[in-house]
């Protein structure tokens, strides 16, 4: 505990933890910020180590980690639990957790209930929501209580069947319009970034443009203020085709199934384990 609040102020001050204001430093000195998404204590670490700014518990670790076909089926309690692990295993990064489907929508008490429980019992520093019109009374009522709000516009995956499935958004001019007040509303809602999913990246740019805070996109051009990707789809850990927006930075499906063949094949020959891998009864 700090013996005193200056004491914790300036801990606080000597952090290498992110902050949402350094995030919108970044942004007002033309950063890029980088963003990723972990679920688990090992990804985390390494996200972590390796300096990316933002990990993102996404809801799309029903998909990710559980195997749903949809983020529909995540609950809170999915969440909180990854929520931990992650934050166990950053430093410096800023943690939001996404608000899974259905609990935040109905009403600002069950948003209000939901998201403190991030920080509360699952050390997230910030939460994130899908819409814009119709969840301004949640941001306005999480950020007004010191819950820090990033909003997520264009291709939200939690409406996908109001949507008729996971399509490229704003591209007609009344949606790109639509899509640009949104974000203009969730700013001035106190929302401390968007997440811009899946649209022209023309309209990723004249959003970045619109709004003072960061616009962070994914599938959404290189005119965003930073970028974020889920971290499985650009380390390659699935043999099926990714989305056109992801990039492969790694093939761990294939030196994953390399690895564990080799294990396979070792133990049925005897190969492993060997007297290195074997302990004696001297030392
Ligand atoms: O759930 C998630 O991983 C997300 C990202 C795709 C932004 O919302």
């Amino acid at each position: 505990m700090f013996a005193n609040l200056s004491d914790a102020v300036s801990r606080q001050g000597n952090s290498q933890r992110l902050t949402i204001r350094h995030l919108g430093r970044m942004k007002a000195e033309g950063r890029k910020i980088t963003m990723l998404t972990a679920y688990d204590y090992t990804f985390a670490s390494i996200v972590d180590q390796a300096g990316v700014d933002v990990v993102l518990v996404g809801d799309s670790l029903g998909m990710v980690m559980l195997g749903y076909d949809s983020t529909l089926p995540v609950t809170m309690e999915d969440v909180l639990h990854h929520t931990r692990a992650v934050a166990r295993g950053t430093q410096r990064a800023l943690v939001v957790a996404d608000m899974p489907f259905g609990s935040y929508q109905a009403s600002v008490e069950d948003a209000m209930r939901n998201a403190a429980r991030f920080l509360k019992e699952a050390q997230a520093h910030a939460i994130k929501l899908e819409g814009g019109q119709s969840v301004l009374p949640q941001v306005r009522a999480l950020t007004a209580a010191g819950i820090p709000v990033m909003g997520h516009l264009g291709l939200t995956p939690q409406s996908v069947h109001q949507m008729g499935g996971y399509r490229v958004q704003g591209r007609s001019d009344a949606q790109a319009q639509q899509i640009l007040q949104d974000a203009r509303a969730l700013e001035e809602a106190g929302a401390f970034g968007i997440v811009a999913e899946c649209m022209p990246h023309e309209l990723g740019s004249e959003m970045a443009k619109a709004v003072g805070i960061p616009v962070i996109g994914i599938g959404a051009g290189a005119g965003c203020d930073g970028q974020v990707l889920v971290l499985q789809d650009m380390l390659g850990l699935y043999k099926d085709i990714s989305p056109r927006f992801v990039k492969r930075y790694a093939d761990l499906h294939g030196a994953t199934s390399i690895a564990i063949k080799s294990y396979v094949d070792e133990v049925r020959s005897g190969a492993f384990p060997t007297l290195e891998h074997s302990f004696t009864a001297s030392t």
